[in-house]
C-alpha cells in the first residue's frame, strides 16, 4: 500500500454542510513544485532546473523543521518523483477528486507543464487545479483562467486565482453571481487570507504568506468580506505557506492551508 510509505504524512479535516446526505472525501495536496526537463530542454533549461533542485533540498527542509513537520530521509526526493508518489497515492484512496491548490509547478517551464498536463490526463479520477504565485493564470491540460464551479451532492468547489493576493474584477463579480445561487462553496485557491477571526494565528506567519482586510488592493479587501459575510461559503482550501495550518477565518468556516505535497504533505478533507 503506497499510503504506508514513510513519504507521507496525513491530516485531516470535516467540515459538515446542512444539506449533505453522506460523506465526501477528498485528498488535497499543495505546493508540489516540480521541475522537470524532457528532450526538448535546452542547456539553459537543464540548468535551471538543477539550480531549482539544490534551492529546494535547502528550503523544503528548512519550512519543514520550523514548522515541527516531519522531514527525514524519505521527504528528501526531488520534487517531481514526490508528484508521481501522491498522484499513486490519490489513485489508491480514489477519493470523490483529488485537489491540488497551486505552486504545482515550481515556475512556468514547457517541460514541466507538458509532465503536470500528462500526470492529470493519466489520472483515472477528477481533479480540480488552481495556479500558484509560481505559475500562470492557465496551464494547457492543467488549469484554465477564471472562476470554475465544480458540483457535488449539496455542495460545490469553487476555484478562484488569488495567486496574486488579489483577485480580478472579473473573478469576483463571477464569484458574487455563483455564491447568489445559493448554493454551499468551499473556495479552493492559493494564498490564504487573515481577518480579525484569526490574526494570532495568522500573524505567527511572515506577512509574505497572506493578504489580510488592510490590504491596499480593493479586490483583496472584497474577497475577504465576500468570504467572510456570505452564507453560502462555507469554508477555504488552500496552500502557499508550505506548512500546515487550520483556522477558523470566521465563526464556522474553515482555512486550511496544506502543507507542501514536495515532502509528503496530503490533507485529507470530508465534506459530511
Ligand atoms: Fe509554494
Amino acid at each position: 500500500m503506497i499510503k504506508d510509505d514513510p513519504f507521507f504524512w496525513f491530516r485531516e479535516n470535516r467540515l459538515a454542510i446542512p444539506g449533505v446526505t453522506r460523506e465526501h472525501v477528498f485528498m488535497h495536496i499543495s505546493d508540489t513544485h516540480i521541475e522537470v526537463v524532457d528532450e526538448n530542454s535546452t542547456q539553459e533549461d537543464i540548468d535551471k532546473v538543477n539550480y531549482q533542485i539544490e534551492l529546494w533540498k535547502k528550503y523544503k527542509g528548512k519550512f519543514a523543521t520550523e514548522a515541527g513537520e516531519p522531514y527525514g530521509e524519505p521527504q528528501t526526493i526531488l520534487n517531481v518523483e514526490a508528484l508521481d508518489k501522491q498522484m499513486a497515492l490519490a489513485e489508491e484512496l480514489n477519493p470523490e477528486a483529488l485537489l491540488l491548490t497551486g505552486d504545482n509547478l515550481d515556475y512556468m517551464h514547457a517541460a514541466g507543464a507538458k509532465y503536470f498536463a500528462k500526470k492529470l490526463a493519466d489520472y483515472s479520477g477528477k481533479y480540480i487545479c488552481v495556479p500558484g504565485n509560481h505559475e500562470d493564470a492557465a496551464c494547457e491540460g492543467c488549469w484554465e483562467p477564471g472562476v470554475r464551479v465544480y458540483d457535488f451532492e449539496g455542495f460545490r468547489f469553487v476555484a478562484v486565482d488569488d495567486s496574486r493576493k488579489t483577485v480580478s474584477r472579473e473573478d469576483l463579480d463571477a464569484l458574487k453571481a455563483i455564491c447568489a445561487e445559493g448554493v454551499p462553496i468551499v473556495i479552493l485557491c492559493h494564498v490564504p487570507f487573515s481577518t480579525p477571526y484569526c490574526k494570532e494565528e495568522m500573524s505567527k506567519l511572515i506577512s509574505y504568506f497572506y493578504f489580510d482586510e488592510n490590504s491596499e488592493d480593493p479586490n483583496a479587501r472584497e474577497f475577504i468580506e465576500l468570504c467572510v459575510a456570505n452564507d453560502a461559503i462555507k469554508g477555504v482550501l488552500c496552500g502557499h505557506v508550505h506548512s500546515y495550518h487550520a483556522v477558523e477565518y470566521a465563526p464556522g468556516k474553515p482555512q486550511i492551508i496544506g502543507s507542501q505535497g514536495m515532502a509528503g504533505a496530503v490533507h485529507i478533507f470530508t465534506v459530511c
